[in-house]
C-alpha cells in the first residue's frame, strides 16, 4: 500500500491543466487527492489549508498563475501584464503571513519580464517586432511561466534537503526532539524544513525520538506531522500544546526544529501560533531552539516581526471544529490568531540552505543575502 510519504505534496497535471494536491483537511483518516483548476479553487485550496505551509503555498501559486495564464488571449504585452497582475493579486489575497506566496508570485512575474525584454532585444537585433505576433509571444511567455514554475518546485526540494544537511550537525544520535505545527513533508515539497533533519537522520541509522506538539487549533502537528513521522517509521510520541514544559523539564528534548512562514530582517519570526511560547519555555530550560527557513521565507523588506501581517481565522475553529458538540459558551469572544512571532533573543540559530546563521540576526541575514545575490 502507498504510504503518505510516496504522494506528490504538489503536482502539476499538465493533461488536464490542473494542480494535484492531497486535501490536508482531510488527513490522517483519508487520503484524497483533488485537483484545482480555476483561480477560485486554488484561492480556496490556499485559503482552506488543503495545502498549506509556506513552501508548498508558494509552489501552489506559481503553478496557479501559470495555469490561469495559460488561458490568457491577451492582444499585447501591456494587456498580458495587466492581467498576470490581476490574478497574482487574487492568489496573493489568500493567506498573509507566509512570505512565499508573495515571493512565488513576484518571482514568477519577474521571470515573464526578463524574457520579454530579451525577446525585445533579440527582435530588435532582427528587426522584427515581438508585439507583430503577440499569440506566438504569448505562447512563449506562458511556456516559459511553465519552466519556471516547475523551478520554484525543483529548488524547494533541494532547498529542504540542505537544511536538513545543515541541521543534521545540530543533533546527535540517540536525541530526543520536539518540533511544533507541520513544517514537514505534507508543507513543502520534499523532506520539510523542520523535519529535514530528522529524515536524514532516520536515513542514517540513527535512533532518534521525535515528539510534536498537537498544535491547536488545526492539529497539524497531530494530525499531519505525527502522521508523516509515524508513517517514515521514525519514534514518534504527539503531545498537547501544554506539556511541552513538562517534558523539556524532564530533560527529554535535546533540541527544538520548528518551520517558519515570514523571518524579518531582524531575525523575529513568525511560524504557527504557540511557536513563541515553546520558545520562551526552551529558554527556560536551556533547550535549542532552531527555526529552520529556506531564504525565500526570509523577508529583508520587513525589518521586525513588528511589521508582519499576522492572519486572524475563524472562531469556530475554537470553538466548535473537531468536537461533536460546541465546546465553548455561544457568544463568547474568541482569540485566533494562526500565528505568533517568536522574538530573535529566543532563536539558538536559523538553520537556512546556507548554512546555520547565529545572532546578531540582523547581520547574519544582510550577508546571506549579499553573497547570495552576488551569485
Ligand atoms: O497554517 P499553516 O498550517 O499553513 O502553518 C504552517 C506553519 O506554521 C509552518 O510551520 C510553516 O509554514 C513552515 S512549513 C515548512
Amino acid at each position: 500500500m502507498k504510504n503518505i510519504l510516496d504522494y506528490e505534496t504538489v503536482a502539476l497535471v499538465d493533461e488536464d491543466d490542473a494542480i494535484e494536491i492531497i486535501d490536508q483537511t482531510l488527513l490522517p483518516g483519508r487520503i484524497e487527492i483533488i485537483r484545482l483548476h480555476t483561480a477560485k479553487e486554488i484561492w480556496d485550496a490556499i485559503y482552506l489549508l488543503q495545502v498549506r505551509g509556506a513552501p508548498a503555498i508558494g509552489v501552489t501559486a506559481g503553478m496557479g498563475l501559470y495555469l490561469l495564464m495559460k488561458h490568457s488571449e491577451a492582444a499585447s504585452y501591456e494587456e498580458f501584464m495587466k492581467e498576470l497582475d490581476e490574478k497574482s493579486d487574487y492568489l496573493n489575497s489568500s493567506r498573509p503571513t507566509a512570505v512565499n506566496l508573495s515571493w512565488a508570485l513576484k518571482r514568477m512575474k519577474v521571470h515573464v519580464e526578463k524574457v520579454y525584454s530579451e525577446m525585445v532585444i533579440r527582435d530588435v537585433n532582427s528587426s522584427a517586432s515581438p508585439e507583430a505576433d503577440f499569440e506566438t509571444v504569448r505562447a512563449e511567455l506562458v511556456k516559459e511561466m511553465r519552466e519556471e514554475a516547475g523551478r520554484i518546485k525543483a529548488e524547494d526540494i533541494d532547498v529542504c534537503r540542505r537544511i536538513g544537511e545543515n541541521g543534521l550537525t545540530l543533533i546527535k544520535d540517540g536525541d530526543g526532539l520536539l518540533t511544533h505545527c507541520n513544517a514537514g513533508q505534507l508543507a513543502t515539497c520534499k523532506y520539510g524544513t523542520a523535519t529535514a533533519p530528522m529524515y536524514l537522520a532516520h536515513e542514517k541509522g540513527w535512533n532518534i525520538k521525535v515528539y510534536c506538539d498537537e498544535t491547536r487549533p488545526l492539529l497539524q502537528g497531530a494530525r499531519l506531522t505525527a502522521f508523516e513521522l509515524h508513517s517514515a517509521g521514525i519514534d514518534t510520541t504527539l503531545l498537547c500544546d501544554n506539556m511541552s514544559a513538562s517534558l523539556m523539564k524532564t530533560g527529554a528534548i535535546n533540541a527544538i526544529f520548528v518551520g517558519c512562514d515570514r523571518v524579518a530582517a531582524n531575525g523575529d519570526a513568525a511560524n504557527k501560533i504557540g511557536t513563541s511560547m515553546v520558545a520562551t519555555v526552551a529558554k527556560r530550560y536551556n533547550v535549542p531552539f532552531y527555526v529552520c527557513a529556506p531564504t525565500s521565507t526570509i523577508d529583508i523588506n520587513t525589518p521586525t516581526g513588528d511589521q508582519i501581517n499576522i492572519e486572524q481565522r475563524k472562531p469556530e475553529e475554537v470553538t466548535e471544529m473537531w468536537y461533536s458538540e460546541r465546546m465553548a459558551p455561544e457568544g463568547v469572544k474568541v482569540y485566533n490568531p494562526a500565528f505568533d512571532v517568536t522574538d530573535n533573543e529566543l532563536i539558538t540559530g536559523i538553520v537556512t540552505e546556507y548554512g546555520v546563521l547565529r545572532a546578531p540576526y540582523d547581520k547574519a541575514i544582510k550577508e546571506l543575502f549579499e553573497k547570495k545575490n552576488q551569485k
